[in-house]
């Protein structure tokens, strides 16, 4: 069959990027460096041009300058002075507040202009690195001043609302100016090499489709954790936590791309479609299933790295905040393939160890034929295959083996290990590079529909119904830690333990 890959693949245009909150930590930090990267990778057209749009009295010089400490912090000693040069010289910056109509028409005079009228048919994308509250009323603003083309897009950061009802409201009010096609949500985990990387491993190769089902697989395993603390981002984060800041988005991805049918190709909605399924298929909890299959945690002092760190309450200087930093939760996937295979997920702030990570364990084998000695037999879950997202991108199948030597045979656990850095000497690129290459070319494989969005908020909305009227508040955790005990007890109730890897 031939793929109709041409649709993704396709040259990349001349673009004006428009980065509205372009003074912004994700601006900066993530979206900044990653133009950086592929322009020294002769990916932006010589005419491309990066609008930088925020409420901060910059003029062009005066944003570059920014631009440039932002590229020696989070690039670093790769900077190239040609590379950096040449970047700056794509950049202005105009100073315009969302909430006031008065100047943005200096963004269409910009857009307008005709520096190069060969090909000034230049793709417009607009990127709000702004809170989900201004969504809307930006959209608002492109409409009103005309800047809004067929052609044009619009990238949209999570979260995209703090519940389902805010959630469509957003979609809805940027719908009213973009078409959906036009729209892309971002969820940087999708731009993660090691995540693609997952869809090829399981599809481009036999041997592993045949054994993911409920037939051999016992349960998948999905850990985020960080050690990083809620830092800089108290006032954002104390109102999200961690349902709606990681599971509702990044491990609900994950679990999709572990869980769906293979599509047909990979196509502009097919992936897509097929998340949509395994999100539809997501068991609905009860109130009874939420207080049995959910945990929810907050940290408390505790030693990172041998370093004190405070409490999450200490941290944001809220000692009344209620707020969950850490979430485990039992979900199932009620489809033909997954009926009965739980898939526990997790995910905490300032845990033991900076890891994201999938592990698929296999059930045991049907019969055991080797002698029952103590210890010659394979520990539970000795079939099992760890996919590590981050850091150190890679996998790991665990097997059992025969110990060499004579007098009986003893069985111990070994691994089979893939490091993608020591098999393709290569730079990891950030996710952010992926995406903002893929939003100029238009193709929306790797972002999130609005159909996706909507129904991973339908699963997650009776969690945060029923934690909202539930007196328990988050159980503690020693920073620095694997999380409250009741994480681990979530799956020793079930007869199993997190499988928690190596980190060498
Ligand atoms: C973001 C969350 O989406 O993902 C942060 O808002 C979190 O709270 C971050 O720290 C984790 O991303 P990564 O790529 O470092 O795993």
């Amino acid at each position: 069959m031939t793929l109709p890959t041409s649709e993704l693949h396709g040259a990349m245009p001349v673009c004006d990027i428009t980065v509205v909150g372009a003074t912004g930590d994700l601006a900066l930090r993530k979206i900044l460096p990653a133009l950086y990267r592929r322009d020294a990778e002769n990916q932006l057209r010589p005419t491309s041009r990066i609008i930088g749009v925020s409420r901060s009295p910059l003029d062009a010089a005066g944003y570059r300058a920014v631009v440039t400490e932002a590229l020696e912090q989070h690039v670093g000693d790769d900077l190239d002075p040609v590379v950096v040069e040449r970047l700056l010289a794509r950049i202005d910056h105009l100073t315009l507040d969302a909430a006031d109509a008065t100047d943005w028409h200096l963004l269409h005079a910009v857009l307008k202009q005709d520096a190069h009228p060969a090909d000034r048919e230049a793709v417009r994308v607009f990127y709000l690195a702004v809170a989900p509250g201004l969504f809307g009323p930006i959209c608002h603003r492109l409409d009103e001043i005309g800047v809004v083309d067929p052609t044009a897009r619009v990238v949209l950061e999570k979260p995209i609302g703090a519940d389902l009802a805010s959630a469509r409201a957003i979609n809805e009010a940027v719908g009213q100016v973009f078409a959906e096609p036009q729209i892309f949500r971002i969820d940087h985990y999708l731009g993660k090499e090691s995540v693609q990387n997952l869809l090829v491993t399981r599809f481009a190769n036999t041997f592993l489709e045949p054994l993911w089902n409920s037939r051999w697989v016992d349960h998948v395993q999905i850990t985020v954790a960080e050690t990083l603390g809620v830092g800089e981002r108290g006032d954002y984060y104390d109102h999200a936590g961690a349902l709606r800041d990681m599971v509702q988005n990044h491990l609900l991805q994950l679990l999709c791309l572990v869980a769906m049918e293979p599509p047909t190709y990979v196509g502009r909605e097919t992936v897509r479609d097929e998340k949509l399924k395994v999100l539809q298929a997501l068991k609905p909890m009860t109130p009874d299933d939420v207080d049995r299959d959910t945990v929810r945690g907050r940290y408390g002092q505790g030693l990172v790295d041998g370093v004190a760190v405070p409490s999450y309450t200490e941290e944001l200087g809220r000692p009344g905040s209620a707020t969950e930093t850490f979430v485990a939760i039992r979900a199932e996937v009620q489809n033909w393939r997954w009926a009965g295979v739980p898939f526990y997920l997790r995910t905490g702030k300032r845990m033991d160890r900076k890891i994201s990570e999938i592990v698929v364990v296999f059930k045991e084998p049907p019969h055991r034929m080797f002698p029952h000695h103590e210890g010659t037999q394979p520990s539970p879950a000795a079939n099992r295959l760890h996919i590590q997202v981050q850091p150190d991108e890679g996998m790991r199948l665990h097997m059992t083996a025969k110990e060499p030597g004579p007098g009986g045979i003893r069985l111990r656990p070994v691994s089979l290990d893939l490091s993608y850095a020591a098999a393709f000497d290569a730079r990891m690129p950030d996710a952010y590079e992926r995406l903002l290459m893929d939003v100029i070319r238009g193709n929306p494989t790797l972002f999130m529909r609005r159909d996706e969005v909507e129904a991973a908020w339908t699963w997650v909305e009776p969690i945060l119904q029923r934690w909202a009227v539930t007196p328990d508040r988050p159980k503690r955790y020693p920073a620095g830690t694997s999380g409250p005990t009741a994480a681990a007890t979530l799956l020793e109730r079930d007869g199993r333990t997190w499988q928690e890897s190596d980190l060498d």
